[in-house]
This record gives structure tokens, sequence and C-alpha cells, in this order.
């Protein structure tokens, strides 16, 4: 059965987030040809540049295009340019209000050390094997979305941050990450702070109670400060950590240093709707235009977004494969380069892993593909 025409809304954003996007779609275009599928890609400024052309960095012309949409994929935001903005006109202020309008409460961001890099890996040699973990990261609630507010004082400013969580948002996104251990090793590693925080201490309530009814699943609970540093220490003994917005941000930055590079680790927020797929670096001001950016991050999104949101796992598959035999190849953007390694650009790259795609043809299995 073929499938249908999917309706992907593309968000470039700022800095090196066109270019980046641009060699994702390019590898989606080859990989519809090959499969056989349809993808109508519609662009839509956010971020910075939306800011420069409409004032604001989500436009409601770019929020109403999201909502149909049956994926959306985004590249980059931010950059000095808008820095110095007031929080609302800020690049960042986009994305939150993105994922708030979209109600996307789950974000899964997997981060594998991939064997052909594994030099990469800040880590020693034996502690930089067998690293996959996924982390689910709450995504629509804590200190991000509470109360942000700065009083001036006759001695200086009092600022406040609020941060709430209820029993049902956290059940929302330990339902999904319960589910994901289940799928994987079957290990649920929770990250909190209940010994100083009220939000953990309703965090930690809530998932040791739903513990029961996942008999199968392996739960554990740690303080943040000690999954930092377990993670650096023995990374491997991870398989799915389930967190708080603010903690999940911090650290998922930390597992993809392990992995090499920032610039390898894809993203998908989930909701009642269309899914976000993102690379989870930033827009990088200081390397756009110089086609030196790596589009593996943004590429991984695009497999990811194939395989969760449209269930085309074999071309997802197809991709990553590809992408590893680059690797084994040694054809590296700067960033991961090595000694002994060909350092392209971010749109050669791109060029090279389409011929490494077409290079493994999935002609007969597209003979297959309609049983
Ligand atoms: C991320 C980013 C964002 C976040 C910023 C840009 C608001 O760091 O997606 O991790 O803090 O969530
Ligand atoms: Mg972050």
């Amino acid at each position: 059965m073929a499938l249908e025409k999917k309706k992907i809304v593309l968000l470039p954003g700022d800095g090196i987030g066109p270019e980046i996007m641009r060699v994702a779609v390019r590898v989606l275009q080859d990989c519809a040809v090959e499969f056989g599928h349809q993808f109508e890609f519609a662009e839509f400024p956010f971020g910075g540049s939306a800011i420069d052309q409409a004032g604001e960095p989500l436009p409601a012309t770019t929020l109403a295009a999201c909502r149909p949409a049956d994926a959306i994929l985004l590249a980059a935001i931010g950059g000095p340019k808008w820095d110095a903005q007031p929080p609302a006109k800020r690049p960042e202020s986009g994305l939150l209000a993105l994922r708030k309008a979209l109600g996307l409460y789950i974000n899964l961001r997997p981060i594998d050390v991939r064997a052909p890099l594994r030099s990469l890996s800040p880590l020693r040699a034996d502690r930089a094997v067998d690293i996959h973990i996924d982390f689910v990261r709450e995504l629509a609630g804590d200190i991000y979305f509470g109360e942000h507010r700065v009083e001036v004082g006759a001695h200086g400013e009092r600022a406040t941050d609020v941060a709430i969580y209820t029993t049902a948002e956290v059940e929302s996104v330990a339902t999904y990450a319960f589910a994901r251990a289940q799928a994987r090793k079957g290990h649920l590693a929770s990250v909190d702070k209940a010994n100083v925080l009220a939000t953990s201490q309703v965090w930690r309530k809530t998932v040791t109670r739903m513990a029961a009814d996942y008999p199968g699943v392996k739960v554990e609970h740690l303080y943040v400060d000690n999954a930092a540093m377990q993670l650096v220490l023995a990374p491997a003994q991870f398989d799915v950590i389930l967190t708080s917005n603010m903690f999940g941000d911090i650290l998922s930055d930390l597992g993809a240093a392990l992995a090499g590079s920032i610039g390898l680790i894809p993203s998908m927020s989930i909701g009642p709707g269309p899914s976000l797929y993102e690379p989870i670096h930033g827009s990088a001001p200081t390397l756009a235009g110089k086609d030196v950016a790596n589009p593996v991050g943004t590429i991984l999104s695009a497999a990811m977004m194939l395989r969760e949101s449209f269930g085309l796992e074999r071309e997802a598959r197809s991709i990553e494969a590809a992408l590893d035999r680059l690797f084994e190849k040694g054809i590296r953007t700067p960033d991961i380069a090595e000694p002994g390694t060909t350092r392209v650009g971010c749109a050669e790259f791109g060029e090279q892993l389409c011929a490494e795609m077409a290079a493994v043809s999935h002609q007969p299995k597209r003979a297959d593909h309609g049983a």
C-alpha cells in the first residue's frame, strides 16, 4: 500500500539552520524517489529570521501551517543579533511558544555513540562503549513555563522563576518513558532533585506509584547531581532516562558531548498533533555561511521523522546505515574530523551521503512495497 503524500513543514531558522536543512531535505527527496513516496515540503519563517521579516519569532502563519502538517522539521534558531532583545522578542521565545501551542510535552533525545565515531568521545575508550541512552525530557512544564519576574527594589533587582509540576503532567510523560523502556532494555532511570524540590517530590511519588503497573521495567531514582556524575563515569548503565524540562535540557547536552559532538544528536517532540523533529544543537552563528556545519543531527532527525511519524522503518534505516558507512569511510565534517579522515563541507557531506544511499539499491525491496 502506497503511503499517502506527507506534508512536512520546514523551519530552517537562523545561523547554520538553512544550510543543514538544505542537506536534510535533499536526503529526504532522494529517499522518497528511492522508496516511491511523496513528501510535500513547505518552508516557513521562524526564530530570528521571522523577527526580521515579521516582527515576531513565531508568526501566526507559521503556527497555522504547523498545526495540520504531518510532521515539522526544524533546523536551528537564535543568534547574537537578537540577544539584546527583550525575552518576548527573542528567537528562543518562538521555540517555547511553538512547543506550548502544539502541546509538545514529550521530548525524546537519543544519545547513541555510533561505532565508527567511538574515538570522538571524550570518555576513556573502555567507558565509551554500549552507550545507547534515550532521554525522555518533559517539555511543556517546570520552571520553563512558570512565571518569570524581575522586580526592581531599592538595593537592586529581585528575580523569581516559578517551577510547577502536577501529578497529571508527570503521569503523561512518564507513561511514554515506561513504554519506551519496555520496548528497549527494560530499565528506566528517573532523575529529579527530590531531596530539595517540591516539584521533584511529586515527580518521584508519581513515578514510584506508576512503576507497579510496569513489572517488566526496572525503575531507579537518581538525584540530578548524581545522574550527571554517573553519565560520565558509567554511561552504559543507562537505558531510558526520564527527567524534567530543566534537568533534561542540561543532561541531554552532557549526553551529546559523550557522543563526540552535539552536531550528531537528533530529537523528537511529541504532542497530540504533529511531532516536531530537530537537532539538539543551536544555530552556531560563527559557523554560518561557511559550509562547515554538521548536518548529521538534522539528517538523523529526518530519519526519526520517517520512523516515528510515518512508520517508515526501512527508509529510516537506509539513511542511518548510509551515514555509518560514510563515517566508516572517514568522510567527516570539520567538527568530527580526526587524523586520517577526509574533511568535507556540509553540502559535500550531503552529496556523498546521497551517493552512499544510492549505492545500496533498494529496488528489489520496492517491488514488495505494496505487499
Ligand atoms: C533545547 C534548547 C532550548 C531549551 C532553548 C533554545 C530554549 O536549549 O532545545 O535544548 O532550553 O529547551
Ligand atoms: Mg538545550
